[in-house]
């Protein structure tokens, strides 16, 4: 699929993102390299560390719940607005073509 990803300095990409390979959002913003390697997927997606948050710009309704881990992750996290996610907590799914979303600023 198609999505589209904002990065930290507000330049927008569209990129591919396979639905075959159980690959979230943090791991397409890694592999499309649209943020230093370093600043996010810090944790390796397991919802401890935050620098893979986002804010979700489409596709809200299509958002799994959040698990306890990420709720936890997010209060404790700079910058979070109601739209925002942990990137490596959204799967990459068919049903998020178009998927659009912004990278959050990054923090230490
Ligand atoms: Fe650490 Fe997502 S990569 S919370």
């Amino acid at each position: 699929i198609k999505i589209t990803i904002i990065d930290r300095e507000g330049e927008a990409h569209n990129v591919d993102a396979p639905t075959d390979m159980n690959m979230n959002l943090m791991e397409i913003v890694r592999m499309h390299e649209l943020a230093p390697e370093g600043t996010i997927g810090i944790c390796g997606g397991m919802a401890m560390c935050a620098s893979c948050q986002c804010y979700v710009l489409s596709h809200e309704h299509l958002m799994p719940e959040k698990s306890y881990e990420e709720e936890d992750m997010l209060d404790q996290a700079f910058f979070v607005k109601d739209n925002s996610r942990l990137g490596c907590q959204i799967h990459i799914t068919p049903e998020l073509e178009g998927l659009e979303v912004k990278l959050a600023p990054h923090s230490t």
